[in-house]
This record gives structure tokens, C-alpha cells and sequence, in this order.
């Protein structure tokens, strides 16, 4: 009989403060719902905590497992075990996107979904990589078409999303410009190594397009609400604005004569949706951070760290906008 393990369940839908709680849960099998029968199994050092943790504390998220569940998107951890064929094998150090269950001693993920961790980050970098960084690459590169030399503009620059949107902009040889709400995240965005920082509550629109010469090529925007149409006046002309995620609440609507009357595109980014089906857009995108981090572009900011049972004070922290980089509970 295999060891109980110690997470955190989502017990009820009532929001971060009160829907979780401590459990030990029977060890997971070596079998992932999207590999039914086959999974590489994690002894989780650390988990990523995101935004659909947030909203699946609430029944907000698209995914609605039966309660009570573990949630947890992704973890940094060392292999246990590993189907044949994947990319990593027992007693690796990994980076892997499990989808749910994340938050607990041992997790699994589908093969395709686990990368072998670079010697130059740790454990809560590992469980910042995947969510994050792939989004990045698939809303700049291969949504946005994002080019060398070519310019971006990145809001909610501080957040996770946004610190890694700069690091993976700059690997591709952009220039970036972060739009951030406070002094703290604007030190954030510089670490991260925005070119320029500018205000939410400021004229950033002027700002972006005077720093660009006119305009810039791609926005990446998590943020939605008020300021969407000013994303669409601070393009140039062919410019992208990449649709990402709404946390400033609200979801924005386009007069469609701007993108005519300007050439601009508006064009969505749903990473999750597009690669869960394709084990190969996985293991490419996988290859370019990992090539990424071996250059020095890639390295996650961690931001707040919490214990296990602290996972409700960690979501919280989301959702009162108070988090930059990534947000981590340390397992073990
Ligand atoms: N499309 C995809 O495939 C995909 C993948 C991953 C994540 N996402 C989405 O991307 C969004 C960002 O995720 P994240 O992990 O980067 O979140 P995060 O670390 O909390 O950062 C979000 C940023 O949004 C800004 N913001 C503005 N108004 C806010 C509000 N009312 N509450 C909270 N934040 C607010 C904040 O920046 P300022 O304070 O500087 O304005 C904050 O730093 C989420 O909606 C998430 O679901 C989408």
C-alpha cells in the first residue's frame, strides 16, 4: 500500500480564504489523465501557484473537477518514475505542468509535459517555468509573430506572466517597454530586464509611442479592462495586440474601424487550449526556454514564497494584486 501524501484540497467554491484544506491523500498513480496509463511521477519540492488556482477556488476556471480536489497547475521536483521514452528518467531534477494536483507531495504529469531542470535554477524557479514561459513564447512568437529587432509592449509587467513576457521577448531580440502600477513593480520589471518602465496611471500610451518612434509591433496584454483601446492606439502600423488574460476584472470590446483605419490586428492567446492536444508544440516550445535558459534569458523571479498549508494566503496575495514574479509553496 502505497503512503498517504500531504496536500491541499479545494473542498468548496467559496474563494481562496475558505475553500482549501489540509488532507492526506492516497499517492498518486503513475497516470495522467491526458496519458491515461502513463505519467511521469514528481516528488514535488515546489508548486507554482497562478491565477486558475485563484479562479478554481471560486468555480471560475473552465476545468471543474468533482470536489474535493488538489489543485496545483504546475511543480519543480525530482523524478520518481518515468514512462519509456520521455525526456527524463528517475532521480532527474524537473519542471513539470501537471494541470491539477500540484499541490501535494507527489504529483504526475504527462511526458510531454516534463522538462528536465537546468543546473542553473532551483526548485522554485522550476515551478515558474512551464505556465508562464510557455504562454510567453506562444502569445509573442508564435501569436504575435514577434520578430527580431521589433518592439513590445508588456502590461502587468510585474506579475508572472509579464516578468516572463520581457525575459522571452528579449531572448528573441525585442525591445521591451513594461507598464507596471507601483515603484515596487517597476524594480521588478527593470529585474527583469525591461528596457523601459512606465505607469498605468500615467499617459503610457504617449509614452510607449514616443519610445518606439510611433508605435509599437506587439502588446501583450493579461490585464484587459480600461485600457485596451490605448493598447490599440499605442500599436504601429501591422502592429499585434495578443490577448493573454483579463485580471484587471473587466473584458474588453473593439470598434473594429480602429483596426482598419490603423492596419492593427488583435489576436488571442489561449496557450492551454492550443497545446493540450499536441505533445509536439509542447516538447519545441519546452526546447526554446530551455534554449533560453541556457543563453541567460530565462530565469524566473520568484516572488512571495509560502509553506504547504499557506496556500490560501499565497492565492490571496493574487488576488489582492499584490503579487510579482511567480508565487511558490515550498513541499518539502
Ligand atoms: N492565455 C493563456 O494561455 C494564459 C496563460 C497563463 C495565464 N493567463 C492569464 O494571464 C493573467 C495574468 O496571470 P499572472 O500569473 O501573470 O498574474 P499576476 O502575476 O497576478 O499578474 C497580473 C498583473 O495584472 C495586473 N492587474 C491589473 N489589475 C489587476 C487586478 N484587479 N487584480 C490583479 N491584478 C491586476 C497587475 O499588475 P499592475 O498592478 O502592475 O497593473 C498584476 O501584476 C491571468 O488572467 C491568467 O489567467 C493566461
Amino acid at each position: 500500500m502505497p503512503l498517504p501524501v500531504r496536500a491541499i484540497q479545494i473542498t468548496e467554491l467559496s474563494g481562496p480564504r475558505s475553500a482549501l484544506a489540509e488532507a492526506d491523500v492516497p499517492e498518486p498513480e503513475p497516470s495522467h489523465p491526458m496519458t491515461p496509463g502513463g505519467g511521469v511521477v514528481v516528488e514535488v519540492h515546489a508548486a507554482g501557484v497562478s491565477f486558475p488556482e485563484l479562479l478554481q477556488t471560486r468555480g471560475e476556471y473552465q476545468l471543474k473537477p468533482p470536489l474535493p480536489f488538489v489543485p496545483g497547475s504546475e511543480v519543480g521536483g525530482v523524478v520518481r518514475s518515468a514512462p519509456e521514452g520521455a525526456a527524463v528518467s528517475e532521480g532527474d531534477r524537473v519542471s513539470a505542468f501537471c494541470m491539477l494536483g500540484g499541490f501535494a507531495e507527489v504529483a504526475v504529469a504527462p511526458e510531454f509535459f516534463a522538462f528536465p531542470l537546468s543546473g542553473e535554477l532551483d526548485f522554485a524557479q522550476g515551478a515558474g517555468l512551464i505556465l508562464n514561459y510557455h504562454t510567453a513564447y506562444f502569445a509573442l512568437k508564435l501569436r504575435g509573430r514577434l520578430g527580431d529587432g521589433e518592439s513590445v509592449l508588456v502590461h502587468g509587467a510585474a506579475g508572472g506572466v509579464g516578468t516572463a513576457a520581457l525575459q522571452v521577448a528579449k531572448g528573441l531580440g525585442a525591445r521591451t517597454i513594461a507598464v507596471v502600477s507601483t515603484d515596487e513593480k517597476e524594480q521588478v520589471a527593470r529585474e527583469a530586464g525591461a528596457d523601459e518602465v512606465v505607469r498605468s496611471d500615467g499617459p503610457w500610451k504617449d509614452e510607449a509611442k514616443e519610445w518606439s518612434d510611433g508605435g509599437v509591433d506587439v502588446v501583450v496584454d493579461p490585464v484587459g479592462g480600461d485600457r485596451f483601446t490605448d493598447s490599440l492606439r499605442s500599436l504601429a502600423e501591422g502592429g499585434r495586440c495578443v490577448v493573454v488574460g483579463f485580471t484587471g476584472g473587466s473584458i474588453p470590446e473593439v470598434r473594429v474601424n480602429r483596426l482598419l483605419l490603423n492596419n492593427v490586428e488583435v489576436v488571442g492567446a489561449g496557450w492551454g487550449a492550443y497545446v493540450m492536444s499536441k505533445p509536439d508544440v509542447n516538447r519545441e516550445i519546452g526546447a526554446e526556454i530551455g534554449r533560453l535558459v541556457d543563453e541567460g534569458f530565462v530565469r524566473p523571479i520568484v516572488g512571495a514564497r509560502f509553506p504547504l498549508e499557506g496556500a490560501a494566503d499565497a492565492l490571496e496575495l493574487l488576488d489582492s494584486r499584490g503579487a510579482t514574479g511567480k508565487v511558490v509553496l515550498d513541499v518539502r
